[in-house]
């Protein structure tokens, strides 16, 4: 884990086919403009937000764009997964036409994963691919969806099945922004943040461990970057999703079942993931292993286990992105700090899964 004071230059740079900066500081909305226009030569922009996150910050964001004169339009969609839609996408096309925006010019994404996602794949579809600027206002969004560049909407046939990978022009994470967030949200984000501890990083779980739902602002700047820079680290080396980049998804190939189970409402991705490492741990590593990931996912507030019955989750892995004709790969980690990529067959994952319990 690297340590992170507040003196210290907050900047991860990411080598990927675009290569771009990612800035967290505390109060950095308020300084977007002048960091977006060192990043990009375009003095136009058209912002993409959602209701609850348009209220909170485009007027910090715009007053900040003015001073360093870019000027932009603002759209705004109804929160929640189901904005990430085929028919927001229209919506966001047809804003950016009437706004005139063209090739030189640039989206900002302004919100959570839900935003960052479908601004993205406009951005990577617009023109045939314009620039954009993640500007992340859910920790989960902060830690995990607006770097590395994946982008999607969702279709009726499933969650994030259109989509492309894109990568930004530039990322600001401003920690002040995630205390308006409501506890759930700060959760699931939470299980990002123990995903990263427990597959790369034992001193960040240990960081985790020893801190709590009420207690996690005041080391927010020092999570965020040490989560980003074991997303970082691991994007950059497969930054197509080929192989190690797998190991982001510990947890995720269950917890997308169990979400996909609850139709994705009232049950959130991180309570997803939260419960599929629990469940993926009870199955492949020691129980002393198993017992304290279980306890630090109970810190914040988040499951260990499902009460769907497993049987019926089956149906709903085999839209599983981790999956291709005959195979699926899964994640465990043995040890804390340490992942690794299981291939096995369609059968062998659901005898994996059918030979544990639902769990809490
Ligand atoms: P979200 O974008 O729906 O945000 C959650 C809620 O919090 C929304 O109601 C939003 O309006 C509100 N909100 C956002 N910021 C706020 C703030 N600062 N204060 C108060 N309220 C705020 O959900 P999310 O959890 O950020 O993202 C989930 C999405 O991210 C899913 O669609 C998932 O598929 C996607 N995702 C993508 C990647 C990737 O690599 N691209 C990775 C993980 C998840
Ligand atoms: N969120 C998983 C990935 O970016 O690969």
């Amino acid at each position: 884990m690297k340590k992170h004071s507040e003196d210290q230059e907050k900047r991860i740079s990411v080598h990927t086919s675009t290569p771009y900066d990612v800035y967290i500081r505390r109060g950095s909305l308020s300084d977007s403009g002048s960091l977006i226009a060192q990043a990009l030569r375009s003095r136009r922009a058209a912002v993409i937000t959602d209701d609850i996150v348009g209220g909170l910050y485009t007027d910090t964001l715009l007053k900040s764009l003015s001073d360093s004169d870019i000027s932009a339009g603002v759209f705004t969609f109804p929160h929640g997964e189901q904005s990430k839609s085929l028919e927001t996408l229209g919506n966001i096309y047809d804003f950016l036409c009437s706004e005139g925006i063209t090739r030189s010019d640039f989206l900002i994404a302004l919100g959570g994963g839900v935003v960052g996602d479908i601004t993205g794949f406009a951005a990577a579809s617009f023109l045939r691919g314009i620039d954009f600027v993640q500007i992340p206002t859910t920790l989960l969004a902060q830690v995990d969806s607006s770097v590395g560049g994946k982008t999607a909407i969702d279709i009726k046939g499933g969650k994030n099945l259109v989509g492309a990978f894109k990568q930004p022009s530039l990322v600001i994470c401003d920690s002040d922004t995630l205390r308006t967030l409501p506890d759930e949200e700060l959760s699931c984000g939470m299980a990002e943040a123990i995903k990263y501890g427990m597959i790369r990083d034992k001193e960040l779980f240990e960081l985790i461990e020893s801190h709590d739902l009420s207690s996690i602002h005041e080391i927010m700047d020092e999570l965020v970057y040490n989560c980003i820079s074991i997303k970082r680290d691991v994007v950059e080396g497969d930054e197509f999703d080929r192989g190690e980049r797998m190991i982001l998804n510990f947890g995720h190939t269950i917890g997308h079942a169990i979400e996909g189970w609850h139709s994705y409402t009232d049950y959130t991705h991180g309570m997803g993931v939260a419960a599929g490492m629990c469940m993926m741990s009870e199955r492949t590593a020691p129980p002393e292993i198993t017992e304290r990931l279980k306890k630090c996912v109970r810190r914040y507030s988040l499951p260990t286990g499902t009460e769907a019955p497993l049987g019926e989750l089956i149906p709903f892995c085999s839209m599983d992105k981790k999956r291709d004709s005959g195979s699926i790969s899964y994640i465990v980690c043995p040890e804390i700090g340490r992942a690794e990529i299981i291939k096995t067959s369609a059968a062998g994952f659901e005898e994996l899964l059918l030979s544990g319990k639902e769990g809490e």
